[in-house]
């Protein structure tokens, strides 16, 4: 079977990179608003402050998704925006947004896919110490419950988490990503001891909540490595790297978050390098971590160079002379797609649900007024080419959601990666489909059958 009926063709983005109206109608601040102010950490020193401005845009950008043809639209909540504390006093004005968001999206005909958290913890709770604070997981619970009351009857799909190895990896653990710190193993134990708590309480929540058929995941993302040939012991080597945990950046590995989710426990790898330095959980608090999932999201642009560093030329195990890249840099290495999906299936024995994919090209509108971005296209087709093997081969793929649903916010990076269907004028706010819209459109209208 390739793409099934139902296949949830998607596109996806996050409040704090396109939302915009930073501080407006009630909005609190998030550690992404406020700490970033600081110079040296963002290119150009941009900010989210107005984005795309998708809170005074949002049924215009809804009308495009509809034109385009989508089945689904993965979105996150901006914390701030509903709690601008974090706790307590709810911003009524921010639900009402997200509501009239959904509402939209249902009359286009478009699922509506939540992610709770996408990186933008409410400032007044990062000076509370954040993740570290092991009432953090209290907090998030307050939160995903006000929302998933709010909004349970309507919302099918829910994610808890998107990528904590970036957030954590990335931003508490290598100083790159919003709150800028490096912490020392110790904390960094703490701090996965929390967001997992945190993932479980969520979970009970959302299953309290929600509809009767809600589907509850997370989205995360990490390194994964296309085996060198077919052989076996290859396709073993390449399941094992993808699978591995480095002394260093632990929190960055597919199974540091993804084994105590779905299976229980650490990976076996972790129980070695740390032992008893690793976060210990009661039975109970276990069983809440490793509540049944319903699909394994994640997020995927490239196969890891891991355990392959850099040689002295500075090219991994897929770069070269003058290899194919995106704008980010990233090898363009499309059967990533169908090996992560197999490894990934085989592990955890989840349909999959690819959360974000996609590229980021120097698009800018042509003399013809249209926005022509055929590397875009070409890098889709292959990657959707790579997924339908993995469904061909019998491994459930619920959907697959473009990243991103327009131009935005390339946190650390600002705004020169364009990695949209859609093109946003910053000065103006004007958006034009790209061609790969149309193509997207094309591929949606056929369910990819002719890919
Ligand atoms: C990962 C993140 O979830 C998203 O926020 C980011 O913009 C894209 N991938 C591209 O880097």
């Amino acid at each position: 079977m390739s793409f099934s009926k139902d296949f949830l063709w998607g596109a996806a983005s996050a409040a704090h990179q396109i939302e915009g109206a930073f501080d407006e109608d009630g909005k609190g601040m998030g550690i992404w608003d406020t700490l970033t102010r600081e110079p040296g950490h963002i290119a150009h020193g941009e900010n989210g402050d107005v984005a795309c401005d998708h809170y005074h845009h949002y049924k215009e950008d809804v009308a495009m998704m509809k034109e385009i043809g989508l089945k689904s639209y993965r979105f996150s909540i901006s914390w701030p925006r509903v709690l601008p504390q974090g706790t307590g006093k709810v911003n009524q004005a921010g639900l009402d947004f997200y509501r009239n968001l959904i509402e939209e999206l249902l009359a286009a005909g478009i699922e509506p896919m939540i992610t709770l958290y996408h990186w933008n913890l409410p400032a007044a709770l990062y000076e509370k110490g954040g993740w570290k604070n092991p009432e953090s997981p209290l907090w998030f619970e307050e939160y995903v419950d006000l929302v998933t009351k709010a909004f349970g009857e309507k919302v099918k799909y829910w994610m808890t988490f998107n990528e904590p190895q970036l957030f954590v990896g990335a931003g508490l653990a290598g100083g790159v990503h919003a709150p800028f710190e490096r912490n020392e193993e110790a904390v960094i134990m703490e701090i996965t001891r929390n967001v997992l708590l945190a993932h479980g309480r969520a979970v009970r929540k959302i299953r309290e909540n929600c509809r009767a058929d809600v589907k509850v995941g997370f989205a995360p993302t990490g390194e994964c490595v296309i085996p060198k040939d077919l052989s076996e012991e290859s396709i073993e080597e390449a399941r094992k790297a993808s699978f591995a945990i480095s002394p260093f950046m632990f929190p960055g590995a597919n199974t540091w978050w993804a084994d105590p989710i779905f299976k229980g426990e650490f990976p076996e790898e972790a129980k070695q390098l740390f032992g008893d330095r690793l976060p210990v959980f009661d039975a109970d608090e276990w069983a809440l971590i490793s509540q049944p999932l319903d699909f394994y999201g994640f997020n995927i642009y490239q196969a890891g160079g891991n355990p392959f560093p850099p040689n002295e030329y500075g090219y991994d195990r897929y770069s070269y002379q003058g290899s194919p890249k995106t704008a980010m840099g990233w090898n363009i290495t499309p059967d990533i797609m169908y090996w992560c999906c197999r490894f990934f299936y085989e592990r955890y024995q989840k349909p999959l649900l690819i959360t974000e994919n996609g590229m980021a090209c120097n698009d800018f509108v042509s003399l013809d007024e249209k926005v022509h971005d055929p590397a875009r296209i070409d890098f889709i087709h292959r990657y959707l080419l790579s997924l339908k093997k993995a469904a061909e081969e019998g491994i459930p793929v619920l959907g697959y959601c473009y990243w991103s649903i327009m131009d935005n916010y390339e946190w650390a990076e600002g705004y020169d990666k364009r990695f949209g269907l859609i093109y946003v004028d910053y000065r103006t706010q004007e958006r034009t489909l790209k061609d790969s819209a149309y193509w997207y459109q094309q591929v949606i209208a056929e369910n990819g059958e002719k890919l």
